[in-house]
């Protein structure tokens, strides 16, 4: 139970916040993805386990939202939407593009634990299509090769730059 040893305090703060135990169950997994990278069949028993949930509960709250990993991912999962009105605004150029310079195909991550690529559905952001989620930051308008490069660039720096990064994303710079 290293979600118990290690994160204890934190996780009694989140449960006193609710009424029932259940309701505690994303930030929990968002504490279990950070300390373990992704969530792990045993993870999600862990966290099932302290909200006294069967463990088949927890399992479809991490199929249902992509923001929680059941995999490996990279130090940066880049998640383009590829919904309808993005797709009329370049979202499957954008995938290419990814997909050419990473070296990779979605669900895949790059050699260098760097990247992973997902394509998602609508991320309330058509207008600024295309678009891409880089863990929780947007980056929108990516319209041409060269800004591509210029965000992987960044994203580079920043992940050599020792910027804390959790996997979840949550303490990334909006
Ligand atoms: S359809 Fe892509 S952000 Fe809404």
């Amino acid at each position: 139970m290293a979600l118990r040893d290690n994160h204890g305090p934190a996780i009694d703060e989140i449960l006193a916040r609710y009424a029932q135990r259940r309701s505690a169950v994303i930030p929990l997994l968002y504490i279990a993805q950070d300390e373990y990278g992704h969530l792990t069949d045993e993870a999600i028993r862990e966290v099932a386990a302290i909200l006294e949930l069967p463990p088949t509960d927890v399992f479809e709250v991490v199929g249902f939202y992509t923001l929680f990993y059941d995999k490996p991912v990279g130090t940066w999962v880049l998640q383009v939407c590829d919904d309808v009105p993005c797709c009329f605004l370049g979202a499957e150029q954008l995938v290419e593009t990814l997909e050419s310079k990473l070296g990779i195909v979605a669900d895949q991550t790059t050699d260098d634990k760097m990247f992973t690529l997902q394509r998602v559905k609508c991320l309330a952001d058509c207008d600024r299509a295309p678009m891409l989620q880089a863990n929780l930051e947007y980056f929108r308008n990516l319209d041409t090769p060269e800004k591509v490069d210029a965000l992987l660039t960044e994203l580079r720096q920043r992940a050599a730059s020792g910027e804390v990064l959790s996997v979840s994303g949550r303490f990334a710079k909006g």
